[in-house]
């Protein structure tokens, strides 16, 4: 059986179905692996990567496609190519059924099983075939790329011998997979990053990355179900219209990723709001091939408009063909590594990643999928009611209570004032207080380095050690009973917080980059 890659005939698209890496694990399937002359040379792939690789280079456009057992391809074939296609075959792609009725039908016509990479469910199991979200990942980190492009200044903020520059600031709309690829890239060029999304659970991933998450005085969760967000009300919109509007005279650079699958992009910035930016700002407007999320964006298009620049791009993965190509070879090996071995190859549609994925049986149109309801975030246990456990009624207060500890303390101090010696109550009073200025001073010590734990044993430490050298005096403190044990307390003291420095600094290398 044999994968057959045609060359991608779309002028703009520069990616490739594999890349050579692919190659040797399909052989290792048991498939002949077969390229179309030049199919990776936009990609920086000549066709002598892929024949080192192991796969044969056909020249003949006619002879890959009508030869060809599995089809792998990045966009839906053309109604030409599809012409081409040997009945019975195996074709995967990105499939569009919504919008590719014809095709659909012609491929029916010729009994093709055909599975669609943008069909895949976005279930936890499926995510390494998730081809949508590979190329929304390298489409957030293009955006910011192109932003830093067209933007006229640094992203990073810098301190010169020719002027000080502020770091520029940028506001992320949509925390989903291309959001956050953007954010990360932004945050990782020096920016300030803003983000909003519907769905507070990204809160979390937003703050880890370094952004700062905006957050909306209303009521209001976005999670949907298949780990989709949902349609939000029209006053939900408004009100975070009214933040984008206040964000818009402050920021740099929007990028917007805000959509829900299957509906238009929600317009989220209007012209005036395009107005109130400063001249020479970006907007790039991922959402602009389902109509954008700014009220003048133009999709495949960049303009400038009242002094602002509009990107609506909607070949961002293209623009980073190498990459691109990398990722959706990989999901789209995962996805024939779940249909089996040269020898074994089924199309099990008790699978539910292959019957989401599968849009042809044998030429039956077999999309939509019946329904999977998955939602990103477990289902809320119904809170049950705690158990109530009746209090026993004591019969007076317990002598345990803090109450009647406090009136204790306070009678024991009060009898010592009375009774006790001066020189014991000036102790008295020193000790009180350093268990008060001591306990403030450890429990005020912030984790920043270490873990709380351990800030907290390394402060004990401290002041150990402070106390420890202010005891060892004397000409000849060796000969000191006292002496001699200030200099034991130091000692151990200086084990635990070199000891807490060293842990430390261990713990931090395992994040270090190398
Ligand atoms: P995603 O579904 O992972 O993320 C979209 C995010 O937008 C979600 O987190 C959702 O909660 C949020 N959102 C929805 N409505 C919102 C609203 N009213 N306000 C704020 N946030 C809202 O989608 P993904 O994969 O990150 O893709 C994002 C967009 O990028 C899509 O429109 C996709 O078509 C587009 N895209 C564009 C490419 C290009 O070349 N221009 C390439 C790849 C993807």
């Amino acid at each position: 059986m044999n994968v057959s890659i045609p060359k991608e005939t779309d002028p703009s698209e520069k990616r490739v179905a594999i890349s050579p890496d692919n190659v040797a694990a399909f052989a290792k399937l048991g498939y002949d692996v077969r390229v179309e002359a030049g199919a990776g040379e936009s990609a920086n792939f000549p066709d002598s990567t892929y024949e080192k690789a192991g796969a044969a280079i056909v020249s003949d456009t006619t002879e890959i496609w009508s030869q060809a057992d599995l089809l792998l391809k990045l966009n839906p074939p053309t109604m030409e190519e599809a012409s081409m296609i040997r009945e019975g075959a195996t074709l995967i792609s990105f499939a569009y059924p919504a919008r590719n009725e014809d095709l659909l039908k012609a491929l029916g016509e010729k009994k093709i099983n055909f599975l669609g990479m943008d069909c895949v469910p976005r279930i936890s199991r499926a995510q390494s075939m998730d081809a949508l979200s590979s190329m929304a990942n390298v489409a957030g980190y293009r955006a910011v790329v192109e932003a830093s492009h067209r933007f006229g200044r640094f992203f990073t903020g810098q301190i010169t011998a020719a002027g000080k520059v502020p770091p520029a600031k940028i506001l992320i709309i949509g925390a989903g997979v291309a959001g956050l690829a953007a954010i990360g890239a932004a945050r990782n060029m020096g920016a300030i990053v803003r983000a909003f999304d519907t769905r507070p659970a990204v809160k979390e991933e937003v703050k880890s990355l370094g952004g700062e998450f905006l957050e909306l005085d209303f009521e209001e969760d976005g999670a949907g179900s298949g780990g989709y967000a949902k349609v939000m009300s029209k006053e939900f919109i408004e009100a975070e219209m009214k933040l984008f509007a206040e964000q818009a005279e402050e920021v740099d650079v929007i990028i917007t990723t805000a959509m829900i699958p299957g509906k238009k992009s929600p317009v989220l910035i209007t012209e005036d709001m395009v107005k109130s930016m400063k001249r020479g700002s970006v907007i790039v407007d991922l959402a602009a091939e389902g109509g954008g999320n700014c009220e003048l964006t133009e999709p495949g298009e960049a303009k400038v408009v009242h002094g602002v620049n509009i990107l609506g791009y909607t070949d961002l993965p293209s623009r980073l063909p190498t990459q691109s190509s990398r990722l959706y070879g990989n999901n789209l090996f995962k996805l024939v590594n779940l249909l089996g071995t040269a020898d074994e190859f089924s199309i099990d549609q008790e699978d539910e990643v292959v019957r989401g994925a599968l849009v042809l049986d044998e030429g039956k149109l077999s999309w939509p999928p019946p329904k999977m309801e998955v939602s990103q975030q477990p289902a809320k246990p119904k809170e049950e009611p705690a158990p109530v456990t009746e209090e026993k009624e004591a019969d007076g207060p317990s002598i345990f209570s803090p109450g009647m500890m406090l009136g204790l303390l306070a009678l024991i101090l009060l009898a010592l004032g009375w009774k006790g010696e001066s020189e014991f109550l000036d102790q008295l009073t020193v000790f009180v207080l350093a268990c008060f200025v001591g306990y403030m001073v450890v429990w005020n010590v912030s984790p920043s380095l270490h873990t709380p734990l351990m800030s907290v044993t390394n402060a004990i430490s401290g002041i150990i050690l402070i106390g420890g050298m202010l005891f060892v005096t004397g000409a000849e403190p060796w000969a000191d009973t006292k002496s001699i044990l200030a200099g034991v307390a130091i000692f151990l003291a200086t084990i635990n917080v070199a000891g807490g420095f060293l842990v430390t600094h261990r713990m931090l290398k395992m994040f270090r980059k190398e």
